[in-house]
């Protein structure tokens, strides 16, 4: 299950309540919902479609920080502490999605103290993980850490064909490279030993993972 899932949990009266507050918006293919350091006036939920979250390196350098899918609440830190955002978000497919502006998400929260509580759950699970991640980065090599993101995308977007486990998620190997913070070139190469080994085939924007077993071997 997706940890960012927040939508799905919620009642149907609760949603109900929610789409009255907001107003309902696509955003096409590489836009910015979000950018880094704006001050916040709306949380955005995902309605369909993916998104990136990432923030930029004194570099210029992009770092993924997450994927988010359908049923994502974004923009809930900086509603929730009233600092600037955290990082920016932009869509990785064309999105559909439920704008809700901040005063009414704070009050839709207190009308609704499971869904207050629902995202509670949502940010220690982020935590948890973003620990997980920082002993990952201390401890594995970049094969590993590679091979733990596919699993990550294998078990939340992957389709089981006859051919395995297909992930199609956007990503090129430099965003890959910028989530599992390691260069583009090692995350090339990290790739071919998986296909050399028979554990993944990739095609432009996709991978198949042929042995997902073998796959999460590698990454343990
Ligand atoms: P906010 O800080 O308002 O704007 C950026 C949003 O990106 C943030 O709220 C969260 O919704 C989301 N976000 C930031 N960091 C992460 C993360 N590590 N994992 C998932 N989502 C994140």
């Amino acid at each position: 299950t997706d940890p960012g899932e927040f939508l799905g949990e919620l009642a149907g009266e609760e949603v109900d309540d929610l789409f009255r507050s907001g107003r309902r918006r696509r955003w096409p293919c590489g836009a910015t919902l979000f950018s880094e350091g704006d001050q916040s006036t709306t949380v955005v939920f995902v309605l369909s479609g993916r998104a990136k979250v990432f923030s930029l390196t004194a570099h210029g350098g992009e770092v993924l920080l997450a994927i988010r899918g359908p049923g994502a609440l974004l923009g809930e830190m900086s509603a929730l502490d009233g600092a600037p955002r955290s990082a920016s978000v932009a869509a990785l497919e064309p999105l559909e999605t439920l704008v809700v502006p901040v005063s009414s998400f704070l009050k839709f929260l207190q009308d609704h103290p499971a869904a207050a509580m629902r995202i509670v759950r949502m940010i220690v699970a982020r935590l948890r993980d973003s620990d997980r991640k920082r002993v990952e980065f201390g401890t594995y090599d970049t094969l590993g850490r590679v091979a733990l993101r596919l699993v990550e995308l294998a078990e939340r977007f992957g389709a089981t064909g006859s051919e395995g486990v297909q992930i199609t998620v956007p990503l090129s190997q430099d965003e890959l490279a910028a989530w599992t913070g390691s260069s583009r070139e090692s995350v090339t190469k990290a790739l071919r030993t998986l296909r050399r080994h028979g554990v993944i085939t990739t095609q432009r924007r996709s991978v198949s993972v042929i042995d997902l077993n073998l796959l999460r071997a590698r990454a343990r």
